[in-house]
């Protein structure tokens, strides 16, 4: 081989063109040009890759649309006028339709997303609090303490979420409450007279509180019971009031019963810690728990504070969803049937055994009982939605969600969507059948919420529902009035769900 010689692809391709000039020139040449076009191919190959992978995991951005409304109210007074009609629904639905799943307002004095796209709410309420944290109106914020459950963030929150949410969903505590509640839902139903109707609103918010007070702090039906009571009602007529905290406005009156109970509360831990309660490993209700915790930042006014913030969202919730499931059962004799039947039989094989129903019995022998209630919670919505604020600009699945704007997750356009559950407004507990509810959600069934924030109490909840529809059930035959439901601020019966109730001789 010559000097001349060169590697035979290289000489294929360039000889020609390097044919008149020198051999030296022509090989540094021939080395430059061959960098140039390996850069330029390589470049070219991994930008294309670059490309290619690029496009595979594109997010398409979105713009978010949809109108802020008047300055400073924004599209508050629309929102909540739709509120109080029968079609709550429309305020959504229209902007649904004019500007997507995800869409812009502005709604009790701060812009605001709204997303009824299951998808995108799942991700903000899985967010921890460097992205988002609860948002709520400022009247409530004053009412909360500091240190609330519902307005901490980061590790104290999840010390005192898991803290709260073992507990409630105790073997212990599922025992207690059945128990309690046999006896409170027994002595009600004693005083029901068939001449006169019975508010079932009014009768299970009195049952459930006292469940609930001594969940929380051991308290037993008597005149402490009744003072929480009272109180507890001034309180939470301040939660939506306006955010003026002068002598003689509802937010001060409201402060004020808060103070009345924190001092009894206090007085009810101090009787504890003299009594060593605390310091036994056997909690017997909330306060025991977090006395028990070694962590010294859980002080004991953390602690009665707390206990009052726990109440808000246990309190009214269950006696809600125990009312909606019996004015859905009113409208739908079918299901009634079958959910007789269903306890009827629980019933007697109790009998025959000769044993009281227990919790388990409640949670796990009583399936279609389940469903009705897992149905009432998509239909009833009794919480519609949470808001969370964004604590930087985050971006989710294309949309940009700005720094300090709020996203109201709203849980009540995903349960009423009939591209996830099959004609949405009909009651049909059916629908649950061969399902496991029993974490009680999923992408497209959110009342409890999800994350870092879902519901501790939603056992509880299911349990007091079950029991209450087992006994009522299996000892009465009923008629409602009529009556609506009111969705706003919070869902409610407008006639607090008079029925006429006869006792039952039924035997299945
Ligand atoms: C039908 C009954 C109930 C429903 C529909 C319900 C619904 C909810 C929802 C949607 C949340 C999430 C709030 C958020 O993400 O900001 C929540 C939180 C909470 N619920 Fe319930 N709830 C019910 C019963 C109860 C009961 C009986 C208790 C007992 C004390 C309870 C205690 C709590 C607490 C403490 C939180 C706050 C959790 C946190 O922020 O870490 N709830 N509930």
């Amino acid at each position: 081989m010559t000097q001349n010689s060169k590697p035979l692809v290289m000489d294929f391709t360039f000889t020609s063109f390097f044919q008149s000039t020198t051999t030296t020139t022509a090989a540094i040449a021939t080395v430059l040009l061959f960098a140039a076009v390996l850069v330029l191919v390589n470049l070219l190959f991994v930008n294309k890759r670059r490309l290619w992978k690029s496009s595979s995991t594109m997010v398409v951005k979105r713009t978010l649309l949809g109108t802020m409304g008047w300055p400073f109210i924004g599209e508050t007074l629309d929102f909540v006028s739709c509120g109080y009609t029968d079609r709550p629904q429309s305020f959504i639905d229209k902007r649904r339709l004019l500007y997507g799943k995800v869409f812009k307002s502005h709604l009790f004095g701060s812009p605001m997303i709204i997303s009824t796209d299951a998808e995108v709410s799942k991700i903000v309420l899985q967010s921890d609090a460097n992205s988002f944290v609860p948002s709520y109106p400022k009247s409530l914020t004053e009412l909360l303490g500091e240190s609330s459950i519902l307005r901490i963030n980061g590790c104290l929150h999840r010390r005192i979420h898991g803290l709260i949410g073992s507990f409630l969903k105790s073997p212990y505590l599922k025992a207690q409450v059945t128990c309690d509640m046999r006896k409170l839902v027994l002595k009600a139903m004693n005083t029901w007279k068939e001449d006169r109707p019975v508010y079932i609103q009014d009768e299970t918010k009195h049952i459930a509180f006292q469940v609930l007070a001594k969940a929380l702090i051991g308290l037993d039906p008597g005149e402490d019971m009744e003072f929480l009571k009272v109180h507890f009602q001034n309180f939470i007529a301040g939660l939506m009031s306006l955010p003026i905290k002068l002598p003689g406005t509802q937010l001060h009156r409201s402060l004020q019963a808060k103070k009345k109970m924190v001092k009894l509360i206090l007085n009810i831990i101090a009787d504890k810690r003299t009594h060593n309660v605390a310091i036994s490993q056997d909690a017997k209700d909330v306060a025991d728990v977090l006395l028990n915790d070694k962590n010294e930042k859980l002080t004991d006014e953390l602690i009665s504070d707390n206990m009052i913030d726990l109440m808000i969202p246990g309190e009214d919730s269950v006696p809600l969803l125990i009312t909606l499931a019996i004015k859905y059962l009113s409208d739908c004799p079918k299901a009634l049937h079958q959910l007789k039947e269903e306890n009827m039989e629980l019933k007697r094989r109790k009998k025959d055994l000769g044993c009281v129903t227990c919790w388990d019995d409640y949670m796990s022998s009583l399936p279609f009982t389940q469903n009705v209630i897992t149905e009432t919670l998509r239909l009833g919505n009794i919480i519609m939605g949470v808001i969370r604020k964004a604590m930087k600009d985050v971006e989710i699945k294309g949309y940009l969600i700005p720094k300090g704007w709020c996203v109201l997750t709203h849980f009540r356009s995903i349960h009423l969507d009939d591209n996830h559950h099959e004609s949405p407004h009909q009651f049909n507990p059916w629908r649950w059948q061969n399902r496991d509810m029993s974490n009680c959600s999923n992408t497209y069934f959110t009342p409890f919420g999800g994350g870092l924030r879902l519901c501790p109490g939603l056992d509880l909840a299911r349990l007091e529902a079950s029991i209450f529809l087992h006994h009522f059930v299996s000892e009465f035959r009923w008629v409602a009035e009529d009556d609506t439901i009111i969705n706003f601020p919070t869902v409610r019966m407008k006639n607090r769900m008079p029925i006429w109730v006869k006792r039952d001789n039924y035997s299945g």
